[in-house]
């Protein structure tokens, strides 16, 4: 039998290439969609999918519209992945990213919990919320010290979904995803603002790139990989909270290294600091050990960081030409 998937954010990147992942098993993928004025499915066309998903119109801040959403789908898998997920302007619009990204999966338990208990729920936590980190490398048990309004509205849906599996019995998993990168990245997340940077330069179109700490270092993969982990989650025989990394942490600076010199550009000649890019508090590092997923799930990143950068930047250089 056809099973049937729900997925929240399906316009994202994560929710592209889960929608992909999902409809080469087989799966009947359904997306939860805010209506917005601009285009918002150049993912799915990129991927070739725009026209296989079925799309539902909604917020998940509006729970009448997750309920709906849930009975017209009838998941047998919902993936909560709608978020306001730039943690820049989780300072600007603290609320909103609140309303969204933390009750938006309380709204989302709901209706599983109301209409479709026996459904298996995924639920996007972050390497965000290790923040201040407590430990060198994270894990699992590490404690949490959130440092943005994002960090602590993902933070309560993360407890939310681990009080719902432990109150109600739902099959509910958070996977604590470190940064993943794709050539289908939002261009204001670093990695592709380097590399789509990168492009224009290349071309004559941009001179120099402003960027804020480069001194940042994260554990950056590939979303193709990350999103296998996701669906790992929801086949196994409970609910669990896994940390999905590929335990290794790079800089900024060295990422910016990497991607200027795949056309053979030095990055010191482009790169100039502009205090606007700082944040009022910075997760000055993020380095995962996904021990749990390897050894549960049978995961493990398959990318390493220079194919990726090469795979963003000779996406961004055909864009741009
Ligand atoms: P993304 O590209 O920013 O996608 C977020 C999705 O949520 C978009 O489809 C967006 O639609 C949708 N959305 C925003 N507000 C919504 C609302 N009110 N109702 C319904 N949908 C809404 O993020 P991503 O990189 O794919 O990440 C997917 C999830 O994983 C997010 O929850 C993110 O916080 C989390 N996460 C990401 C990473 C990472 O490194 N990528 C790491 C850990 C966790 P519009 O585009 O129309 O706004
Ligand atoms: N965006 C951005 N723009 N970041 C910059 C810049 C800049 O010009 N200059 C330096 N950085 C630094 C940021 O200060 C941060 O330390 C690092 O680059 C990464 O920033 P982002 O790419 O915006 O990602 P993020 O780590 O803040 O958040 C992403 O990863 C989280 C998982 O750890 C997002 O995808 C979140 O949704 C996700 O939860």
């Amino acid at each position: 039998m056809t099973k049937s998937a729900l997925i929240t954010g399906i316009s994202g990147q994560d929710g592209a290439y889960l929608a992909q992942l999902l409809l080469g098993k087989g799966y009947a993928v359904h997306g939860l969609m805010p209506r917005r004025s601009s285009d918002t499915l150049w993912r799915l066309r990129e991927l070739g999918i725009a026209n296989a998903v079925q799309l539902i119109d909604g917020d998940v801040a509006d729970l009448s519209a997750v309920l709906r959403a849930v009975k017209q789908s009838n998941p047998d898998e919902i993936y909560n992945l709608a978020a306001q997920s730039f943690v820049g302007t989780s300072w600007q619009q603290p609320l909103l990213t609140a309303q969204v990204t933390g009750v938006g999966a309380a709204n989302v338990l709901e209706a599983v919990r109301l209409i479709q208990p026996a459904a298996k729920f995924y639920q996007a936590s972050t390497s965000e919320q290790f923040g201040l980190i407590q430990a060198e490398r994270q894990d699992e048990k590490t404690p949490f010290y959130p440092r943005s309004p994002y960090g602590a509205a993902k933070l309560y849906a993360h407890w939310m979904t681990v009080n719902y599996r432990e109150s109600f019995g739902l099959h509910a998993s958070t996977g604590i995803l470190f940064n993943h990168e794709s050539p289908l990245r939002g261009v204001e997340f670093v990695t592709r603002k380097v590399t789509d940077a990168v492009a224009r330069i290349k071309h004559g179109q941009q001179k120099e790139l402003r960027l804020g700490n480069i001194d940042a270092k994260r554990d950056w993969g590939f979303a193709g990989d990350y999103v296998e982990a996701m669906w790992l989650m929801t086949q196994q025989p409970q609910g669990d909270d896994y940390v999905v990394a590929t335990g290794t942490t790079t800089t900024v600076r060295e990422m910016c290294r990497i991607a200027f010199a795949h056309v053979g550009l030095n990055y010191e000649d482009h790169v100039v600091i502009d205090p606007q890019f700082f944040r009022p508090a910075e997760v000055d590092v993020l380095l995962g050990n996904p021990a749990k997923a390897q050894r549960l799930l049978g995961w493990k990143a398959s990318t390493p960081l220079d194919a990726l950068i090469a795979m963003m930047v000779d996406a961004d250089m055909r864009r741009v030409a």
